[in-house]
């Protein structure tokens, strides 16, 4: 992480670009704008890839490339929920600071501030805020915007552990249960005894959010190899427990 100047967090880092520059003169000549792709308020990415945060910003009827008078503040910023303001990057003054993984897609000078994002993480999941401020020159302001991008790190459900609830006993009842440690989204979870014959379960019997499958009046024909596989939208992982119905009392 990159640390803001001592004593000044980054939160109010954020707000002297966001307010403080409000105070200053309008922006002059050719209309500033940030842009990020319409419709794209979501990104989703797998843990362990890369993801761009796409941005650029624009003054109406210029080209795309930057212009020798401008001097660029661009910061990107995570908020996620419960936690401090987190500084990914910064490019203040020709120089870029980084947080691990971080980088812009284009060498600067550019007017296309896109974001890239290495070694992804469950925690990179949050809002990205990419703050611009063009400055002249003369220092006076020709434009700030900020913008947000929400990014959602999945991860493949990680090998369940199946469990054996109660005593398999003739007339009895037991739960089968099934949990994976980790998965995002969660994962959904599907019981089948595959031997000796194959037999699937559905509700009301299998609870396919908790993962657990209740059998009930055991009986021996009931013996068998019970698999679980936990599912999500980015892969899926098995367990399995084998249920001996003994007769005995
Ligand atoms: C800026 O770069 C991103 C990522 O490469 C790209 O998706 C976007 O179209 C670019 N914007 C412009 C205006 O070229
Ligand atoms: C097994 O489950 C059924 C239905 O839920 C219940 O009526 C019965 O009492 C249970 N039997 C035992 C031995 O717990
Ligand atoms: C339990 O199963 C046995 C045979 O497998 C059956 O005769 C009995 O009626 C069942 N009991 C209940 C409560 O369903
Ligand atoms: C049960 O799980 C073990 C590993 O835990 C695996 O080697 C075996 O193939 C599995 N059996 C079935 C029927 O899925």
């Amino acid at each position: 992480m990159v640390s803001p100047p001592p004593g000044l967090p980054a939160s109010s880092l954020l707000q002297v670009l966001l307010l403080g520059l409000s105070a200053l003169a309008p922006a002059s000549g050719a209309q500033f704008q940030l842009h990020v792709p319409s419709g794209l308020d979501q990104v989703h990415a797998m843990e362990g890839e890369e993801v761009v945060l796409p941005a650029w910003y624009t003054f109406q009827g210029e080209a795309a490339t930057a212009r020798p008078w401008e001097t660029l503040t661009l910061m990107w910023f995570l908020e996620q929920e419960g936690k401090d303001l987190k500084q990914v990057l910064a490019h203040i003054s020709g120089v870029t600071t980084n947080q691990d993984g971080a980088s812009l897609v284009y060498p600067m000078p550019s007017r296309n501030v896109s974001l890239r994002l290495q070694r992804l993480r469950e925690k990179d999941s949050g809002s990205y805020r990419c703050s611009v401020n063009v400055q002249d020159k003369q220092g006076t302001s020709r434009g700030h915007s900020s913008k947000t991008l929400k990014l959602d790190v999945w991860v493949p459900p990680a090998p369940p552990s199946c469990h054996l609830l109660g005593t398999p006993r003739v007339g009895t009842n037991v739960t089968l249960s099934c949990k994976s440690p980790r998965s995002k989204p969660a994962a959904l979870y599907q019981w089948e005894r595959s031997h000796p014959s194959v037999e699937v379960f559905f509700a009301p019997v299998l609870d396919a959010i908790s993962g657990f499958l209740s059998l009930r009046n055991l009986s021996s024909s009931m013996s068998g190899v019970y698999v679980c596989k936990a599912t999500n939208r980015v892969g899926s992982a098995s367990c399995n427990v084998t249920l001996e119905v003994s007769s005995g009392q």
